[in-house]
């Protein structure tokens, strides 16, 4: 008996409903003030998001690591382009110039991000949409994370992990001169924290142009840590000067 692709497991089910609305919703907003008409999905899993951007009226192609997923997503979506390119490779900007560039669920699978988001910059002629897991904290960091062995995990199953801070300063620093979150984030409790498990997931736009709509809000590049090295100051020890000064109080 052959598995049932994880992609249709029940939890992307819930996932793709509660992004999907999200994304639906700001591209309604954007797609005729800034003229979108062609889109690229990178790292389009079995094209759930292709097919979307399709029914968006789109004009649109795929790309994905997996030749498996590229071939399953062409038989549920014969009348979209897929196909196979690592988007670490600088195969990926030789895919073109696109109004929108579309990388939900992919940027924390990968051993080099800022590559990628440096390749999503050359490809992006109006907006960037971003979505995915966030390594937990406030600093502009990566932690390496060994992954699952399944077909949506990262093509080597160990990858960095931006923080959300470190994503939008990748952002900032490859050339998008405004960058913002989603608001509202997705309907769904991977975005939200809680006393029992901190924020998963996010989703963010990039822009080379300001973007006016009540559904973004505008995020600033974080500073590094000055001097982590510091003994007394930095990102290892913060936990620690916190529990000194509740300590003292
Ligand atoms: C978590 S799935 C996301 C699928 C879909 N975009 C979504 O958000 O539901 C990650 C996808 O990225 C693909 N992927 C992983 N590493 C990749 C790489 N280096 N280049 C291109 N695709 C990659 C995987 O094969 C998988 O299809």
């Amino acid at each position: 008996m052959t598995r049932q692709p994880i992609f249709d497991a029940a939890h992307y089910e819930s996932l793709n409903t509660s992004r999907e609305a999200v994304a639906s919703a700001l591209l309604a907003q954007l797609k005729e003030p800034l003229q979108l008409r062609t889109a690229i999905d990178v790292g389009c899993g079995l094209g759930y998001f292709a097919a979307l951007l399709k029914s968006l009226g789109f004009e649109v192609s795929a790309v994905d690591g997996r030749q498996q997923n590229v071939e399953e997503a062409s038989r549920r979506n014969p009348d979209i382009e897929f196909s196979c390119c690592d988007a670490q490779s600088s195969e990926l900007p030789k895919k073109g110039k696109f109004d929108l560039v579309f990388c939900f669920g992919l940027l924390y699978h990968l051993e080099n991000p800022f590559l990628t988001i440096r390749y999503l910059r050359q490809m992006t002629k109006n907006l960037l949409l971003v979505e995915g897991v966030i390594y937990p904290g406030a600093d502009p960091i990566m932690g390496l994370v060994d992954e699952g062995l399944t077909e949506d995990q990262g093509l080597n199953h160990v990858a960095f992990y931006p923080t959300e801070s470190c994503l939008v300063k990748m952002l900032y620093r490859s050339g998008f001169s405004h960058v913002y979150r989603f608001h509202p984030l997705a309907d769904h409790p991977e975005y939200r924290s809680t006393s029992r498990s901190r924020q998963v997931r996010t989703m963010l736009s990039a822009s080379p142009t300001p973007l006016s709509t009540p559904l973004l809000q505008q995020l600033p590049e974080a500073k590094s840590p000055e001097t982590p090295w510091d003994a007394y100051s930095g990102v290892s020890n913060r936990g620690l000067r916190g529990k000194i000064r509740r300590i003292l109080k």
